[in-house]
């Protein structure tokens, strides 16, 4: 299918940066998953497609949370259990998310709940990780 030429959902910019190497190349990934299933819903792609993009957002957001989560045990982040209970509520909103998605009438609220992923992803980047980060860092 000719693509659709339209903007990201989330355009990358520097300051998503929190200054961890590894978590950062995480967020860049998550970002263009993100970035991609968008392009897939402008484009109209088949639902299976969206669904396989859709998989992997879910697979990718499992992984960096346990990276994440991983690393603020290993340096003993005094705010752990707040920033693991935002991912938890993500992660069950998510796949409450992907089960409406397979259910036949999924697709009309697919480009509003992929605006509302990235208003989130964004929002927790520059609020909560950046917090993490500066206080891991001192
Ligand atoms: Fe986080």
């Amino acid at each position: 299918m000719i693509g659709v030429v339209a903007e990201d959902s989330i355009t990358w910019t520097d300051d998503f940066l929190i200054g961890i190497e590894e978590l950062d190349y995480e967020h860049r990934m998550l970002i263009k998953n993100i970035n991609l299933l968008h392009q897939k819903l402008l484009d109209h792609d088949a639902k299976d497609k969206i669904e396989d993009t859709l998989g992997d957002i879910h697979a990718r957001m499992q992984a960096h949370f346990a990276l994440e989560e991983h690393f603020m045990l290993e340096n003993e982040y005094p705010h752990y259990t707040e920033h693991k209970a935002e991912h938890n509520e993500l992660l069950d909103e998510y796949t409450e998310f992907l089960v409406r998605f397979e259910s036949k009438n999924g697709m009309p609220d697919c480009l509003q709940a992929e605006e509302s992923l990235s208003r989130w992803i964004v929002n927790h980047i520059v609020t909560s990780d950046k917090k993490m980060s500066l206080i891991v860092k001192q």
